[in-house]
């Protein structure tokens, strides 16, 4: 457990970081919604969607979500690239990028989401909408990186996603259309947030690194294994930026609540 809470208070420590306030950078390389060369995504009104901004966004979850927007935006004035993963399947990884990349957007941040985890894609469902060129055409279709992203009306947040499943993402994230794509996202938003697989038992995640600044950990609260999470921590180093832990109101044993005092820092002078 020492381990954990190490690497943790290291997270900690970055996250508390209250970086001088420098003047946002201008992206006027990103197009306006009402007039940029990007697909406009229908969003339907599907009870399956989970999007909390669409479905609750007075509620206390997009409230966290504000939360942790106003401490990554005081971390990071600048904007950053960040893979959201977590230590097993079904722990809230798509959930929690696609409401955090919804909360840097409401606040006018240009943020593009990117779905990498190709082996089960989500973001759809998620958002309530369909995929006309998914990210793996990149690949198999060479089509051009603007051509798989999509922007949701009203909003600067942009969303490249997966239409259908892959079966080798490693080679995948390593072809250079993949590489060409990320570079190409990195100098056009402001902020990347990356829907990837869990950490195990694949090598996904350690190729998505290299694209990105750094990982958000996702823990289920009462759900996660401790000793994946032990793992995850080991296997991620200095890479953690952050930790949601999921479904925090429902914790109640002591160890979940240190997760969570560490969440949600009452004291923080960046809320
Ligand atoms: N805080 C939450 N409140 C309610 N439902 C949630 C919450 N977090 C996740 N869920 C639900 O739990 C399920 C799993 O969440 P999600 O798909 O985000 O997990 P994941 O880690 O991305 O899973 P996978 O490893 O399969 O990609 C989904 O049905 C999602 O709607
Ligand atoms: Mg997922």
């Amino acid at each position: 457990m020492s381990r954990i809470f190490d690497a943790m208070n290291r997270a900690h420590g970055l996250e508390l970081v209250s970086p001088a306030r420098r003047e946002s950078p201008s992206y006027d390389l990103i197009p306006k919604p009402s007039a940029n060369g990007f697909r406009k995504l229908t969003l339907t009104h599907d009870p399956n969607a989970r999007t909390i901004f669409r479905t609750e966004p007075k509620g206390v979850a997009a409230e966290q979500f504000r939360l942790l927007r106003r401490k990554l935006a005081a971390q990071y004035p600048q904007g950053s690239s960040l893979v959201v993963s977590s230590p097993s399947a079904g722990d809230g990884k798509t959930f929690s990028a696609v409401n955090l990349a919804w909360a840097l957007a409401e606040k006018k941040l240009p943020t593009l989401l990117i779905e990498c985890d190709l082996r089960r894609p989500s973001i759809a469902r998620f958002l309530g909408c369909s995929v006309v060129h998914g990210m793996e055409s990149l690949a198999s279709e060479k089509v051009e990186p603007e051509d798989v992203v999509a922007v949701i009306d009203g909003l600067p947040l942009y969303a490249a996603m997966v239409a259908k499943a892959h079966t080798n993402p490693v080679r995948f994230f390593n072809s250079v259309d993949v590489k060409k794509f990320f570079s190409w996202a990195r100098s056009k938003f402001q902020w990347l947030v990356i829907d990837a697989p869990p950490i195990f038992p694949f090598s996904d995640v350690a190729e998505l690194c290299s694209f990105a600044e750094g990982v958000v950990l996702v823990i289920r609260a009462r759900r996660t294994s401790q000793e994946l999470v032990t793992k995850s921590f080991e296997a991620l180093g200095d890479r953690v930026r952050g930790v949601i832990l999921n479904e925090a109101t429902l914790c109640l044993d002591s160890y979940y609540r240190y997760l969570g005092r560490y969440h949600v820092d009452p004291n923080s002078k960046d809320q």
